[in-house]
């Protein structure tokens, strides 16, 4: 992704909310096999202005995969073989942070991975060598900067960075669960950050992530959270991320 049309396509993942991408123009649909079984949902080539984009539903289309059940190998790899180099992961979240409420937009900069049980490495089996990538820096930089610039070019409000805490699901967290999140240092919660961004890292791929918050995380209110307010985030926030997407994939 990047100003200028990048002749490989950009890969977008979607997530809760986003199961299709209005604007995209769509040139075919495949549904491609991998070394670790199916993706979520069949491949979406198309265009999002001059820039191919290859589109896919992470939580399937219609949303029904949790995301302890992604088959998140499979998904990076049908990218990869789909000729992608850079992936844009949508996903929603909960906000920790004060200033990162519903219907915020957050490209974090680091995550701590609190999943635990999911297939989240593509290092395994008859190995000639183990490999250890470097995973300092989880986030492109500039697919990062070009999301950003995207926001503030469309008077998107959006934080620039923040950590992302990937937890388990597919149940929401305790209220302890968050204020231990919270010391821990993470801006913002969700369930689909990982194994993604890792699994992307492993394949070379330049991957970001760019997080709608869709309600307080738990404890942040009074309240308890509810599909309804989910939902309401949801409908809200969304146009600020497609419009995002449009301006910076699209250039
Ligand atoms: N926690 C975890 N994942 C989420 C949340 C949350 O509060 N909201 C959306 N995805």
């Amino acid at each position: 992704m990047q100003a200028k049309t990048e002749a490989r396509p950009v890969g977008i993942i979607g997530g809760t909310g986003l199961t299709t991408l209005s604007g995209l123009q769509i040139i075919g649909e495949q549904m491609v096999d991998t070394d670790w079984g199916e993706p979520s949902a069949p491949l979406v080539e198309g265009r999002l202005g001059e820039q191919p984009v290859v589109f896919l539903a992470r939580h399937g289309n219609p949303h029904r995969i949790p995301p302890h059940q992604v088959n998140y190998r499979a998904n990076l790899q049908a990218l990869l073989r789909a000729g992608v180099r850079t992936v844009v992961g949508v996903n929603a979240v909960g906000g920790i942070h004060p200033a990162m409420g519903p219907a915020h937009v957050v490209v974090p900069d680091q995550l701590i991975d609190y999943t635990w049980g999911r297939a989240s490495t593509f290092f395994e089996g008859e190995l000639e060598s183990v490999t250890h990538i470097d995973f300092t820096f989880p986030y492109d930089r500039d697919a990062r900067q070009v999301l950003i610039d995207a926001a503030a070019g469309q008077g998107i409000q959006c934080s620039a960075s923040g950590v992302y805490g990937a937890t388990q699901g597919p149940r929401l967290e305790t209220a302890a669960e968050i204020r231990r999140m919270e010391r821990d240092g993470c801006d913002i919660v969700g369930m689909t950050g990982m194994p993604e961004a890792v699994l992307a890292a492993e394949l070379g791929l330049r991957y970001v992530c760019l997080g709608l918050v869709v309600n307080w995380a738990a404890g942040k209110t009074d309240q308890i959270i509810t599909m309804e307010e989910i939902q309401a985030a949801i409908d809200t926030g969304m146009s600020d991320v497609k419009v995002m997407l449009e301006q910076s994939v699209a250039g």
